[in-house]
């Protein structure tokens, strides 16, 4: 049994950079091939052990909550004709009887707001949150790797990837004490800070483990970048009470909040798919260069 049990998925973000898609379908139900986002984060979850799944999410987010609800009709249509592949599909769908909880921020203030709301489910233990828009694929899930790792180092743990130094702005960024093999201890974290005074360019990706330490800090977090309460902000409060330390997952990230990762991503787990692969391998390649539709 691991000892991160619990997982908050912040999902109450508009999508606005999938508009029209995201005007009705929630961002986090967009599918790389057949599976949408959140299943992907999902997965990841209970692949490191976690038992308990808390989405923050918001209005206008019902598809979200229907996915992972029972489809009694269909998996009873789908039964009398005998289609028990497609039935063996909607198991990764199945969560156990209380196994899901789903809050509502009730306004878009910030990751370090979001994950605030799930204060009272936590209690005193330390636990994940992964953002669906990071999809992360590798032999291992990110999230195990990092709880194995946290298993033995303790603290707050972020997940990072080194990016080209003018990138940073797109990311947390820890100032780095030192590395490790694939840790390095933090003094410090900076939000979306420019090239010119990012501390590294050690970049945070979507996967935390943190302590309940957390809340107290993100009780009196004030706003930071962007005008937004900000995670990255409650973490580096808490740098030298707890511990803060970065850990440089092996596998491919897919910033898949933008529309340039989402595609790639879709590409990428297309050839990856074993019954897909060699002819979507060609059918790429005979399309490099072409830039329109044949008449
Ligand atoms: C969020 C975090 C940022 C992190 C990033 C990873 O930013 O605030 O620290 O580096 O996710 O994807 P967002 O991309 O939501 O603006």
């Amino acid at each position: 049994m691991t000892h991160v049990r619990k997982a908050i998925f912040p999902v109450a973000g508009m999508g606005t950079r999938f508009l029209p898609a995201t005007k009705s379908v929630p961002k986090e139900m967009l599918t790389l091939v057949d599976r949408p986002l959140i299943q992907y984060a999902v997965d990841e979850a209970r692949e490191a052990g976690i038992e308990e799944f808390i989405f923050v999410s918001a209005a206008g987010k019902g598809a979200l909550e229907d996915y992972f609800d029972t489809a009694a009709a269909l998996e009873h249509q789908l039964a009398a004709k005998g289609k028990t592949d497609a039935l063996a599909a909607l198991e990764r769908t199945r969560m156990p009887e209380g196994a899901l909880t789903i809050l509502r921020q009730a306004q878009p203030l910030g990751l370090g707001h979001a994950v605030r709301q799930a204060k009272r489910l936590i209690g005193n233990e330390p636990f994940a949150v992964l953002l669906p828009d990071d999809v992360i694929a590798g032999d291992t899930g990110a999230l195990k790797q990092m709880v194995d790792a946290h298993a033995k180092v303790g603290g707050h743990m972020v997940a990072t990837m080194d990016v080209p130094r003018e990138a940073t702005r797109s990311y947390g960024v820890l100032d780095v004490a030192n590395e490790f093999g694939r840790l390095s201890h933090a003094k410090g974290m900076v939000e979306k800070p420019t090239p010119e005074t990012a501390p590294s360019t050690k970049a945070v990706v979507g996967r935390y483990i943190l302590c309940p330490s957390i809340f107290d800090r993100l009780d009196t977090l004030v706003p930071g970048a962007g005008g937004e309460l900000q995670l990255t902000d409650a973490i580096n409060a808490d740098v030298e009470a707890a511990g803060v330390t970065g850990y440089r997952f092996a596998g491919e990230r897919f910033d898949c909040g933008s529309v340039q990762g989402f595609v790639q991503a879709t590409a990428a787990f297309a050839l990856a798919r074993a019954e897909l692969g060699g002819d979507f391998a060609a059918f790429l390649a005979s399309c490099v260069g072409q830039h329109s539709f044949a008449a």
